[in-house]
């Protein structure tokens, strides 16, 4: 569904950047503008990118100390002590593949508080794809901060995808907790007029969600598909890889 040509790339809601990384190993893309409101996470792609060696030395000291204890102290430390980028991701890439479910789950102050999880024997890491996660980032820049804030000049014939937090399913399913400030259903709306104005620009435009008809009602006239997906995130873990409704709504 993704379109054939594609001009500036968009991707305002990164994360873990699965379509980002995809476009980047077909080479589509010329240049991408990335973006995500959890300042962690884009400090860690900063230096992936800038800085892959001295990463790798950081998370070669982590993985040979890792155990539930030092999972505390490690924690305790990201969230309360100054210290360099290069440490900083290497914490964060640390904490998430130790955590429980790899969740990255805030507090009300912002502090990381996901319990240690269960793994005999967790990779943590792997130095190959760290230096081809580098290269495929080589031409991109990444802010910190709204999404609306790097789509000002999109122009006609680029692609932006949309992946915000997602509608929640149910009123007791609500995982919006990336960052400090939830993403509340107002932001959705305010999406789906960024939506419609990118569209009038001329920009090929690509948003994924939950399936919820209040979601979908936002984007009528567009054309909207429902995909199955599966959930690798869930608390109850017969549900875990359960397939849900997604909705993949374009403007092309
Ligand atoms: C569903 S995830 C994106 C997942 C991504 N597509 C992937 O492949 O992993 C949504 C992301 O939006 C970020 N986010 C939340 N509120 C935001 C906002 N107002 N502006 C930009 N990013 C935001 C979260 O930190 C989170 O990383």
């Amino acid at each position: 569904m993704l379109p054939r040509q594609i001009g500036n790339y968009f991707e305002p809601f990164i994360g873990g950047g699965a379509v980002f990384f995809k476009l980047a190993s077909q080479g589509t893309v010329a240049r991408s503008f990335l973006c995500d409101a959890n300042p962690h996470l884009v400090t860690t792609y900063r230096v992936v990118r800038d800085e892959p060696e001295s990463l790798i030395k950081y998370l070669d000291e982590l993985k040979l100390r890792n155990s539930d204890e030092y999972f505390y102290q490690a924690r305790n430390r990201f969230n309360h002590e100054q210290m360099s980028d290069v440490e900083r991701a290497a914490l964060l890439i640390y904490l998430n593949k130790t955590c429980f479910n790899g969740l990255f789950r805030v507090n009300s102050k912002g502090h990381f508080n996901v319990p240690v999880g269960r793994y005999v024997n967790p990779g943590i890491y792997d130095a190959q794809q760290i230096q081809a996660c580098s290269a495929a980032l080589k031409h991109a820049e990444i802010e910190c901060g709204d999404f609306e804030s790097i789509l000002t000049d999109v122009g006609p014939g680029d692609f932006v995808y949309f992946d915000p937090p997602y509608v929640p399913l149910t009123k007791t399913a609500h995982f919006t907790s990336y960052a400090r400030d939830d993403f509340t259903f107002d932001d959705q709306v305010r999406l789906s007029n960024v939506f419609k104005r990118l569209s009038e620009v001329g920009a090929r435009v690509l948003l994924s969600n939950h399936a919820t008809p209040e979601l979908i009602s936002l984007y009528d006239g567009f054309d909207i598909s429902i995909v199955p997906a599966r959930r690798m995130i869930n608390r109850d873990a017969s549900r875990r890889m359960a397939p849900i409704d997604e909705v993949l709504i374009r403007n092309y």
